[in-house]
């Protein structure tokens, strides 16, 4: 058993995460600033995993909160998933994600560093390898972000990396998430986005529900089996689950360990809302409008590194994604309550 800091613990990812590291019987020490979640889902991460979280209300960037925390807690490792996340906002706003991302990080990895922990499971993206051109998409593919958000995620993979080659006790998981989708079993837990989602599957999920009147499928003429965006769905489950596994490997291997978390299947977006619909039983209606800018044609995994390094693989199927995501939208219609 360890004692396992986890940044951004409220969030989608880092709620299912917490789960899985009960049910591996470690300790969680959860940290969130709610920016981007609410104090809900912690409570129900309680009620799924029957132990309570040992929770602060604070941010990444906040040195003196963190030299506390590590001070309280005899903290063994850290998943560091806190950060923005939105491709559109970053181009906007691209100073508040390089704060939130970068100083957040390096202020993280600073108190890391002066409390002696040297382990760490950094949330990186598939965004880092921009439009990838062939697939499927091997780690040793070239990286080339074009996004604020992407590169502050390629920025914190060359950071990291540094680090560990000047201070060799550094034991980093890189981890590169694909398309996380689907929602804990239970029901209780799934994602909640502010707004109108801008992934799809939420706005499919929306869509079936009733709450939005129609998808609107980003471009039909990609060069596709269908002429639409193929991309590698993953469950959050699965998603949560290769952390532990991560953390395991990272007792066995030094260094940086730079992993794809996929699936290793693509799925187009008229399969996705085909699949959506036929497990929900609700018609999705949907136009075919111009392409997003930004958008790529096709992306999935090579999930045999992770496979080798890890011993993990994916479990869960597309069906399973749809089920769980409709469950939590059917439960949950408006997300978490507020306070
Ligand atoms: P999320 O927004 O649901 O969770 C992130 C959590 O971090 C939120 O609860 C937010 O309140 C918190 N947070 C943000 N800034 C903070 C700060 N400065 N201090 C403390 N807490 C802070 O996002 P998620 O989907 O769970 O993603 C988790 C991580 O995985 C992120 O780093 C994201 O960039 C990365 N990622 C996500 C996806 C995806 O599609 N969901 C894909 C690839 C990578
Ligand atoms: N799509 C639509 N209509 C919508 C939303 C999406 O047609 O309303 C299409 C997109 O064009 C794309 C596919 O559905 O072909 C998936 O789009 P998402 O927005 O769900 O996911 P992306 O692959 O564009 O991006 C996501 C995250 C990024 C992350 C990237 C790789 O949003 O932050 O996966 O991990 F970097």
């Amino acid at each position: 058993m360890a004692t396992i800091l986890v940044t951004g613990a409220a969030g989608y990812i880092g709620t299912h995460t917490c789960i899985e590291l009960f049910a591996a019987g470690h300790q969680v020490v959860a940290l969130d600033n709610f920016s981007n979640s609410k104090p809900e889902a912690m409570r129900r991460v309680a009620r799924i995993a029957g132990r309570e979280p040992l929770f602060h209300r604070g941010d990444i960037r906040d040195r003196v909160a963190l030299d506390t925390l590590f001070a309280t807690h005899a903290i063994d490792a850290v998943i560091h998933f806190a950060g923005l996340k939105s491709v559109g906002e970053s181009l906007s706003e691209p100073l508040r994600y390089y704060d939130n991302n970068i100083s957040g990080s390096l202020t993280l990895l600073e108190c890391m560093g002066r409390a002696g922990v040297r382990r760490l499971v950094f949330s990186s993206s598939a965004n880092v390898y921009g439009d990838p051109h062939t697939v499927p998409v091997t780690e040793s593919f070239p990286l080339g972000p074009t996004n604020p958000y992407g590169r502050s995620k390629y920025m914190m993979e060359l950071m990291l990396r540094d680090l560990a080659a000047a201070e060799p006790a550094w034991r980093i998981g890189l981890l590169r998430y694909f398309n996380p989708v689907g929602a804990h079993e239970s029901g209780l837990i799934g994602e909640d986005p502010h707004g109108t989602p801008n992934n799809l599957l939420p706005y499919i999920s929306k869509v079936a529900i009733g709450k939005l009147e129609q998808l609107n499928i980003f471009g039909g003429d990609y060069p596709t089996a269908d002429g639409t965006g193929v991309r590698d769905y993953i469950h959050v489950v699965d998603l949560a689950a290769a952390h532990v596994k991560t953390l395991q490997a990272l007792e066995r291997e030094a260094g940086v360990q730079t992993l794809n978390v996929g699936t290793g299947t693509g799925y187009s977006v008229l399969e996705m809302v085909a699949a959506f619909s036929r497990i929900s039983g609700c018609a999705i209606p949907f136009r075919i409008v111009g392409r997003r800018a930004g958008d790529i044609a096709c992306s999935y995994a090579d999930p045999s590194l992770a496979h080798a390094v890890l011993g993990w693989r994916a479990q869960h199927d597309l069906d399973a994604m749809c089920r769980d995501s409709w469950r939590w939208q059917q439960g949950n219609p408006d997300g978490y309550p507020d306070d």
